[in-house]
Order: structure tokens, then C-alpha cells, then sequence
């Protein structure tokens, strides 16, 4: 039996590292295309590098307070980290940076992101709330290639969920991150087998 070939991915966080561990969990299985070959955070603390270490991967911390106000010069350190690794595609999973134009042109078409709604609605912080204050029935979350404008380039799925009586944002957030946790492996499969969605039930997963 042929083995699936395996795509090295590396992973940028600054956080928890939730959606990583959810894209590690599924690069250890024998059929997923592909492997993680570095997780990098810019924050040196982030409980996600301790994830990461723990399940044996290669991380390194390039921390941004180092490089003062140079967001190119830190990214030029991040780029080589990445190419270094020999990252052929970047997920971005909770890195709380915004990006400039050398690292969305650098890996164009190679980075995706998971944001926290249905984009292009509610791109930026505190998604949750906004959805509520906005009073819509429907949220989610959305898996997209990196482009020059924040949450912006082109959308490869998303997961939507229903917004119930009583919602609070914690409890609307716990439940998105739910389906960002199966949409972010999923998407990310798709996009390497280049296999795209081909019905509207592959392309959006409703759950009640
Ligand atoms: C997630 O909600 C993700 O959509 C957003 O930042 C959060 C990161 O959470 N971009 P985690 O670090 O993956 O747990």
C-alpha cells in the first residue's frame, strides 16, 4: 500500500494553540497529506509552543517586542525560520499579528488563516460579540488564503452554527471553536489534495 504523501506545513500561533493542536492531531494520522515541520509563535510564552513541544515538534519563538516597530525586519526572521523548516504551505492558527505585504507576497497562495465568523462579515476582533450585538442567527467561522487586506483573500470553507436564545459570546465562542477544530483539518486536506468542496453540504457544515 502507497503511503500518502506528506506536505510540510508550518503552524503561527500567539495563544492557546487550540486550531494547532487540532491540525497536529490530524497530521499524525498515516493518511493525512501532510506533517508539521515547525511551529513558530511571536510570543515567546504562548501555552501553544508548550503544546507543541510536548507532542515533539520543532517550535521557535521570534519574538516581535525584540524588533521594536520593524514588523518587516521581524518577519524577515519569521520567513527564514519558515523556509529554514522547509515550510511549503503556512497555517495560521490564533497569530495575533498583522501582516505585512513581504510575508503575504512571500508565501501568496501558500498561507491560510481561520477567522472566528463568516467572513466577509465580522473580519477583526471580538467576532462573538459583534455577531450578538448585530442579532444574526447564524455565525461561524472561516478558513481563507492570506492576502494583503486583514481576513480578506479568497474563502475555502467555512462552518457555520446557529446562534440560540440566550447566547452569550463565551458560549457562542466555545461553540464555534467546536467546528473551527474540525473545519481548519478538513480545509486544510481539501486544499492540498486539491480536492475542493463539490456540494454545498462539503462546502458548509451546518451543525444544529
Ligand atoms: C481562534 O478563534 C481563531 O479562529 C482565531 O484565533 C483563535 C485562536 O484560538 N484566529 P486557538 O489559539 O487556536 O485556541
Amino acid at each position: 500500500m502507497s503511503e500518502t504523501p506528506k506536505t510540510p506545513v508550518a503552524i503561527l500561533l500567539s495563544g492557546r494553540g487550540s486550531n494547532a493542536t487540532a491540525l497536529i492531531e490530524a497530521c499524525a494520522r498515516p493518511d493525512f497529506p501532510a506533517r508539521i515541520c515547525l511551529v513558530l509563535s511571536n510570543k515567546p510564552d504562548a501555552p501553544g509552543l508548550d503544546m507543541a513541544r510536548a507532542a515533539g515538534l520543532e517550535t521557535v519563538a521570534i519574538d516581535h517586542r525584540l524588533y521594536k516597530k520593524d514588523r518587516k525586519a521581524h518577519e524577515r526572521a519569521v520567513d527564514a525560520a519558515l523556509q529554514k523548516a522547509g515550510a511549503e504551505v503556512v497555517c495560521l492558527a490564533g497569530y495575533m499579528r498583522l501582516l505585512t505585504p513581504f510575508l503575504t507576497t512571500q508565501w501568496a497562495g501558500k498561507m491560510l488563516n481561520i477567522h472566528p465568523s463568516l467572513l466577509p462579515v465580522f473580519p477583526g476582533l471580538h467576532t462573538h460579540e459583534r455577531a450578538l450585538d448585530a442579532g444574526v442567527r447564524i455565525h461561524g467561522c472561516t478558513v481563507h488564503l492570506v492576502t494583503e487586506g486583514m481576513d480578506e483573500g479568497p474563502i475555502l470553507g467555512q462552518a457555520a452554527v446557529p446562534v440560540l436564545p440566550g447566547d452569550t459570546a463565551e458560549g457562542l465562542a466555545a461553540r464555534v471553536l467546536r467546528q473551527e477544530h474540525q473545519l481548519y483539518p478538513e480545509v486544510l486536506r481539501r486544499y492540498l489534495t486539491k480536492s475542493p468542496a463539490s456540494t454545498p453540504a462539503e462546502a458548509a457544515l451546518l451543525v444544529a
